[in-house]
This record gives C-alpha cells, sequence and structure tokens, in this order.
C-alpha cells in the first residue's frame, strides 16, 4: 500500500515533525524514502536565519543573528568556504546540509532505501514534480512552515500540494 513516501523539508521545525513522521512510516512500511528540498529564493533574512537556527548551524553562545549579513557571515563560517556575501552558495550548502541531516536520520531509523533531491524553482511545483517522478503513494510535509504566519491553518506550499497532487498527502501538525 505504501511503498513510496515523499518528505518535503524547509529546514522549518514543522518539517521536522513531518520527518519523524515519514521516517517512521518508511521504517514501517519498508518503504523508498525521498527527500526533497527547494531552494529558497527570495533571500528572506528572518527565514534563513531560523533555518539555520534549526539545522544548528548558527553558535547558541552568540547573540541570535539580526541582520542578514550576520546569518550569512556565520553560516559560511559554519560551512567553511565561502565569501561573506555569496548567498546563492551559502542556500546551496545549507540545502545540501538540511537533506544530508535528514538522511542520516533516516539511515539511523533503519530506512535502507532513501533518495534525495535538491530542486530550484517554484516550491509547490517542485515538490509534485518529485512525486511524481518517485510514483509517490504518499507526499509528507509540515502544514505550515519557515514563515510561520498567525492566522493561517495551512501554509501556502502545503495548501497548493495538498490541492494538486494525484496523491495522498499527510500534512504534520
Ligand atoms: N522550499 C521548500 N522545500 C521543501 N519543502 C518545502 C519548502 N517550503 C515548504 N515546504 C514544505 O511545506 C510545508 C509547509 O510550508 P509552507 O511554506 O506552506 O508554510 P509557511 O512557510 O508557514 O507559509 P508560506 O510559505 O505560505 O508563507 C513545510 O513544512 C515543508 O514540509
Ligand atoms: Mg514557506
Amino acid at each position: 500500500m505504501i511503498k513510496s513516501i515523499v518528505l518535503a523539508i524547509d529546514g522549518s521545525d514543522h518539517a521536522k515533525h513531518a520527518q519523524n513522521m515519514a521516517i517512521d512510516l518508511a521504517s514501517k512500511y519498508e518503504a523508498e524514502l525521498t527527500l526533497v528540498h527547494v531552494l529558497t529564493q527570495d533571500h528572506p533574512s528572518k527565514e534563513f536565519a531560523r533555518m539555520a537556527d534549526v539545522e544548528g548551524l548558527l553558535d547558541s553562545k552568540q547573540p541570535k543573528v539580526s541582520s542578514k549579513e550576520d546569518t550569512y557571515t556565520a553560516v559560511a563560517r559554519f560551512l567553511g568556504g565561502v565569501n561573506e556575501g555569496k548567498e546563492a552558495k551559502v542556500i546551496a550548502l545549507l540545502g545540501e546540509q538540511i537533506i544530508k541531516n535528514a538522511s542520516a536520520k533516516a539511515r539511523q531509523a533503519g530506512v535502507a532505501n532513501v533518495a534525495a533531491e535538491i530542486r530550484s524553482g517554484d516550491y509547490a511545483n517542485s515538490i509534485l514534480e518529485v512525486a511524481k517522478k518517485a510514483d509517490a503513494d504518499v507526499i509528507v510535509m509540515g502544514r505550515r512552515g519557515l514563515s510561520n504566519l498567525k492566522g493561517f491553518v495551512t501554509g501556502s506550499v502545503s495548501h497548493k500540494v495538498s490541492q494538486r497532487a494525484d496523491c495522498s498527502v499527510l500534512t504534520v501538525k
């Protein structure tokens, strides 16, 4: 019944909850797990800082980063080999780190078949493309993501994916 699971992760706490659920399902059903992360396009300083924070890429002893430049510098230092100001490179490296961390968690939990896709472009369309390619039985994602706007129950990406997917979509709270 569940042979292929696609997990969409954006680096948010919500996506971490979705990750736990997807890994649990994949190990119990011995399903293939495909991770997808779509690179951040809109250079949002607050969202970027949260992603980096959630992934443990910022030194907790330092004061919380307040400006975009500070965040990029801090993440660049952690990841190494990135010149300050090279936003696209840092975003790509952070994306790789998010996928690497999730793959490691899945393997530790005994999921034998883990694939990963890092894409760029429209978030929802990219997730839907990966789901089609993986012949997904279910897409697992957070109900909300990085922006965490109060007043909305569902984020725009999970809304669009739920509306358009050919398969079931599990939006995790
Ligand atoms: N860039 C992305 N790559 C992979 N998955 C994503 C991406 N953005 C969102 N998602 C998935 O969608 C879920 C819901 O995030 P969504 O972006 O819809 O909510 P939001 O950030 O709270 O609101 P919005 O982006 O609409 O302002 C996330 O938990 C994650 O599973
Ligand atoms: Mg979002």
